[in-house]
């Protein structure tokens, strides 16, 4: 589904990745973890083409290549939209529009739906993640914990084939960040949910809790990838992180 290969990506002199490489299967929950600093979001800027990169390349899904030291053409991006979700730290709702704005907007601007068909899809999506009554707020009057699981409504309302969660709850107090892994958590365990997931996230217990494969990041590089079993066993890769 997605194949990272050899990616080098500087940020001036800084060789921020140094040859990452991991591939991630449909239908998998994939966690990158690693120390500060060592390129965990600006790999998933990457695979999300929000990020140039010189060397290496990264296909997502059968038909679509980025390739490093070029700039991705203007379809491969819009493609990339459509079928790769992302979920920040930050939420990144838009603040003037209301939740069930905000969910219908992808599916209404990028995928060219009839907004109505967008809304009533929008408010299917934020059921499942516990805010159907809330679907007339706005981002502002809602809890950090709520707005991040507008972004996830957001994130699944294109049909992805990824979603790619860069520490969606570390923002959150631990009580906020427990509804928003709950919300992960059913999506990584729902037979029917077919998008691969790529979670970044210093919540470990999370992590090995949800995680079917591990790939620790180290200097940009990915240093281990295994079963989350192996990686979260005493003394292995993870406990060894640097
Ligand atoms: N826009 C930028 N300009 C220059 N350097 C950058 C930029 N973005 C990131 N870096 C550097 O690239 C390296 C990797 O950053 P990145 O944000 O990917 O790390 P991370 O693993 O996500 O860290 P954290 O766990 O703190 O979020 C860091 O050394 C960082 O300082
Ligand atoms: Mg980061």
């Amino acid at each position: 589904m997605i194949t990272v290969t050899n990616v080098v990506k500087y940020h001036g002199p800084a060789r921020v990745l140094d040859g990452a490489s991991l591939a991630i299967r449909k239908g998998e929950v994939a966690a990158i973890v690693g120390p500060s600093g060592s390129g965990k979001s600006t790999l998933l800027r990457c695979i999300n083409g929000l990020e140039e990169f010189q060397e290496g390349t990264i296909d997502v899904g059968d038909s679509l290549t980025l390739a490093g030291g070029q700039a991705a053409p203007k379809a491969a991006l819009l493609q990339l939209r459509r079928s790769v979700g992302m979920v920040f730290q930050s939420f990144n709702l838009f603040p003037h529009m209301t939740a069930l704005e905000n969910v219908a907007a992808g599916p209404v601007h990028a995928l060219g739906k009839p907004r109505k068909e967008a809304e009533a899809t929008a408010k299917k999506l934020l059921d499942r993640v516990g805010l159907g009554a809330r679907a007339d707020a706005k981002p502002a009057q809602l809890s950090g914990g709520q707005q991040q699981r507008v972004a996830i409504a957001r994130a699944l309302a294109v049909n992805p084939a990824a979603i790619l969660f860069d520490e969606p709850t570390s923002a959150l107090d631990p009580k906020m960040a427990a509804e928003v892994m709950k919300v992960i958590d059913d999506l990584a365990g729902d037979e029917q949910f077919q998008a691969a997931m790529v979670i970044v996230s210093h919540d470990l217990p999370a992590v090995k809790r949800i995680a079917d494969t591990v790939h620790v990041l180290n200097a940009g590089r990915v240093a281990y990838t295994g079963p989350a079993a192996e990686a979260f066993a005493p003394g292995g890769p993870v406990e060894n992180m640097e």
